[in-house]
């Protein structure tokens, strides 16, 4: 049942346009579609039958150019309407029905609390009509709505209302046509009683446009902070790609059960409330930042995604790499630079590394799926940002500024391919990208190796720079950005031999061989060389450098990110040893050099306060994990909680003066100055709660009563959530009370609970599934009990089996509702193999009781059977 990418040919039909008729009525959502269909002169074969995709639709009738169909002249399968004999050109006509409240997969049209809405990427809009359901047949929508004015006031879909009106039966309709031709899969529809909060823009070239944001009745006080973000994201794309908003209207409609964070469907993006929703006291800085990074990125999909869109699925990261990564310039360029990098950084270790190293593990541009909803991956995403980063690395800011504008020259209003993107960068700033190319068909983290050699009497320093990725192949080009730190903590001016040009204190390497040497010439001290700075290549370091390398790297490197990532590596070593000495049972060791370190981030914390937090966060337990031959979540738990409390004492009069000392006065603002002192405060406090002594946990308490915002105030419940004294219980129950209408904050609660690492939290997890305001059937609520808990890495790796079992049981009962989100909850499984042998035999246990369940979906199945090889 896979797909291959090589199988692609295009489609044999094409349809010009698309004339929708929406009849909405008590548990029933009657479709009429007009197609204007006709042979694709571009299709391989001129005699194919039509086919059109339809799941999980009731055929009413279906006519070509006015004519019913009899029985006998097409045939209707689980996934297809086939017409055998179609002419040239005509118009079909079909009539579906279904019921959009029995719809729990919440793929195609689908009821929430207050109406209904459509999620059509990647096939859902086949679960709304008969359709050749794929990106490269682009079409012109018209979309009339018919539906009680009462339930459903609002009736919306994309572009711009050209009629509405009064029906009886205190029912009412409205029109709308798109004027921009599009794939399926950027259709979407709304019939929902919704709040407005409205705006008017101009943009660059003084096109008058109005933005709309419609959230649940009532909750118009949590829409600004997107309207706001909307606006920003606006001004930057035109300041720095020179793309404007080419619509009338752009309307973001919010939704509470959604399967993802947010759709870009043209001029009507859908967003899971989540990333919506946001007031002072309901939603943390980081909800604040997600908000503003998904509000830009579905904007931005306008032009990369809308405009030009993908000619088939496995081009995905063609609109969603490049996406990510103008979110990422995008919050660079409002938050901190060197803050938001480490962030993705981060995110890119612990998901998308242990994917690639995984039975899911595919190349950026996969070659095969059988269900495409399993490929909206790190990898595509977070990796494939990673790819246009290194291009834009290669090319510099100007020439790549060029070759998007050559890009949207050539390709705009057209479905084309990662190798389109690339052409027109190479085409724009004639940099030979060949090497490059090949990061979009190789899947695995690669690998590549440095050691330094000083000639102090040629004063020159020689870097000699491997790379593997372990499946042959011709190596791929990694640009390795890399400068040298004098003993006196000062950046050496670079000069490579037999190169006249200067180059800065920073200088991008070109590694395209298997192994290369770069000889640097005026080298007046023995410096520490600092590799992949800003982390300008996604792969696995090796650099050979010594503790006392690293020290000195994360007291003085120029560049941020690596200031922090010898820290990482230092901790990261630190840690490990630490599993290792626990494991023999002898004393872990924290060596005076780091602590010392720490103690200078600490002393300098003024300076950049969100810098500072970041620095003071240790290895993720699942970074850690990726780096052991065996994983040991108990002894990696153990070790990263006592240097943790090591630091925690030495320094806890310096972490409680700087809990006081940052503290934030006057009006909640995101911005990232406040935000920056509210983590270096709260790290703080996760510092002294390491310590878990009856003076934290009071100060903690107090902390937790008197915060005036959802930052503060989680920052405490998490930490009390983790600790067994009676304020746990108390702080729990205080909140639930004060929040329990508020979804999204309840969210919290469940996952405080389902992530804490005290004993018993499986058990707590179970009963969390009893309350009653637990519902599986709402993605954010189980994401926030379930994805949650099988993120744990000592409680879903219980060496008992218990969590994997629990776990397994959750995936089966989730598939029978929402495959996509069970599937989801399967990959926790992913890295099982990376245990010991009692866990694997658990693990499979699991894994193949949720393979044998009954009526299992292709979307689970396909990542079980992968997992079980
Ligand atoms: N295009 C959306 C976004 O990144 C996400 C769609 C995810 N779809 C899915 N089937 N998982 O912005
Ligand atoms: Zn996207």
């Amino acid at each position: 049942k896979a797909v291959l990418l090589r199988d692609y040919t295009p489609p044999a039909f094409l349809i010009d346009s698309v004339d929708l008729d929406v009849d909405v009525r008590e548990k029933q959502a009657t479709i009429r579609s007009r197609l204007a269909v006709r042979r694709n002169p571009a299709a391989k074969d001129a005699a194919q039958p039509l086919v059109l995709d339809g799941r999980h639709l009731e055929l009413v009738s279906v006519a070509i150019d006015g004519r019913a169909l009899a029985p006998g002249e097409y045939t209707v399968d689980e996934d297809h309407l086939r017409i055998a004999e179609a002419p040239a050109a005509f118009t079909l006509e079909a009539v579906v029905r279904f019921d959009p409240w029995a719809n729990t997969r919440l793929e195609g049209f689908y009821a929430s609390k207050d109406g209904l809405f459509t999620q059509c990427e990647a096939q859902g809009f086949r679960c709304i009509t008969y359709f050749i359901d794929r990106p490269d047949v682009m079409s012109r929508y018209t979309v009339t709505l018919h539906a009680g004015r009462e339930r459903f006031p609002h009736l919306l879909a994309n572009g711009n209302q050209v009629a509405k009106g009064e029906e009886d039966g205190e029912r009412h309709w409205a029109k709308w046509e798109d004027p921009f031709p599009k794939p399926s899969y950027l259709f979407a529809m709304v019939a929902a009683k919704l709040d407005l909060l409205e705006e008017g823009f101009v943009t660059r070239s003084g096109r008058k446009a109005l933005l709309q944001v419609y959230v649940e009745p009532g909750k118009i006080d949590q829409a600004g902070f997107a309207m706001h973000a909307l606006k920003k994201a606006m001004r930057w794309d035109e300041a720095v790609f020179g793309l404007e908003l080419d619509l009338e209207r752009f309307m973001i409609v919010a939704v509470g059960d959604f399967n993802m964070g947010a759709m870009e469907n043209k001029g009507l993006n859908i967003f899971n409330t989540k990333y919506i929703l946001a007031r002072p006291d309901t939603a943390t800085d980081y909800d604040y930042y997600g908000i503003d990074k998904v509000v830009a990125h579905e904007y931005f999909h306008n032009w990369t995604g809308n405009r030009v869109t993908c000619r088939d699925w496995f081009q995905l990261t063609l609109k969603e790499g490049l996406t990510v990564f103008r979110d990422q310039e995008y919050s660079a360029d409002e938050y901190s630079r060197a803050v938001a990098r480490i962030q993705d950084v981060r995110d890119l270790r612990a998901y998308q590394f242990p994917e690639d190293a995984g039975p899911m593990a595919h190349p950026v541009r996969p070659d095969s799926y059988v269900e495409i909803n399993n490929f909206y991956t790190a990898t595509v995403y977070e990796k494939g940002a990673e790819v246009i980063r290194m291009i834009y690395t290669l090319l510099g800011r100007e020439p790549f500024r060029k070759g998007m504008d050559l890009y949207f020259e050539r390709h705009d209003g057209q479905a084309v391919t990662c190798d389109d993107f690339t052409q027109a960068m190479q085409d724009a700033s004639g940099v030979d990208l060949s090497g490059l190319r090949r990061w979009y068909s190789r899947a695995g983290t690669p690998r590549v190796t440095a050691r330094g050699v000083y000639d102090e009497a040629a004063q020159a320093f020689t870097l000699t720079v491997g790379q593997s990725l372990g499946q042959g192949g011709e190596p791929l080009h990694i640009p390795l950005a890399v400068g040298l730190v004098g003993p006196d903590g000062v950046d050496i001016p670079l000069r490579l031999e037999g190169d006249a040009a200067a180059s800065g204190t920073t200088r991008v390497l070109d590694l395209r061989e298997a192994e290369q040497q770069f000889r640097f010439v005026e080298v007046t001290a023995r410096p520490v060389p600092s590799l992949l700075r800003g982390f300008s290549a996604p792969v696995v370091l090796d650099g050979g450098l010594t503790d006392a390398d690293l020290t000195h790297l994360m007291t003085h490197d120029s560049d941020p990110f690596n200031r922090w990532e010898a820290g990482q590596v230092l901790a990261t070593r630190i840690i490990l040893a630490g599993v290792e000495a626990l494991k023999a049972g002898k004393p872990m060791e924290v060596p005076t050099a780091y602590v010392e370190a720490v103690g200078r981030i600490l002393a300098s914390a003024s300076r950049d306060p969100a810098f500072a937090a970041e620095c003071l966060a240790l290895p993720d337990e699942a970074i850690l994990a990726e780096q052991m031959e065996v994983a040991d979540p108990d002894a990696i738990h153990e070790a990263r909680r006592r240097l943790k409390r090591e630091i925690a004492e030495r320094y806890r009069t310096r972490f409680e003066g700087a809990f006081r000392h940052f503290t934030v006065t006057g009006p909640y603002s995101p911005d990232a100055n406040a935000a920056g002192r509210r983590s270096l405060r709260n790290a703080s406090l996760g510092y002294l709660m390491a310590i878990d002594d009856s003076t934290a946990r009071a100060l903690t308490f107090l902390e937790y009563r008197r915060a005036e915002n959802m930052t503060d105030t989680m920052a405490a419940l998490e930490c009390l959530a983790n600790s067994a004294g009676a304020e746990r219980e108390r702080a729990l129950g205080m909140f639930y009370e004060k929040w329990k209408d508020e979804a999204l904050v309840v969210d919290k609660w469940f996952r405080a609970q389902a992530t804490s690492d005290l004993p018993k939290t499986l058990d707590r997890v179970k009963s969390l599934l009893a309350h009653p305001a637990f519902d599986l059937r709402n993605p954010n609520r189980a994401r926030a009990v379930l994805h949650a808990f099988a993120g744990t890495a000592v409680h879903f790796h219980a060496a008992d089996g218990e969590g994997y079992r629990f776990v397994a049981e959750q995936v089966v009962a989730l598939d029978r509702i929402n495959p996509q989100i069970a599937s989801r909850l399967a990959r926790a499984f992913d890295r099982w193999k990376k245990y010991d042998a009692g866990r694997q035999a658990h693990a499979r246990g699991a894994l193949e009781s949720i393979r044998s369940a009954e009526g299992l979906s292709s979307d689970v199945g396909e990542v079980v059977g992968r997992a079980l090889g």
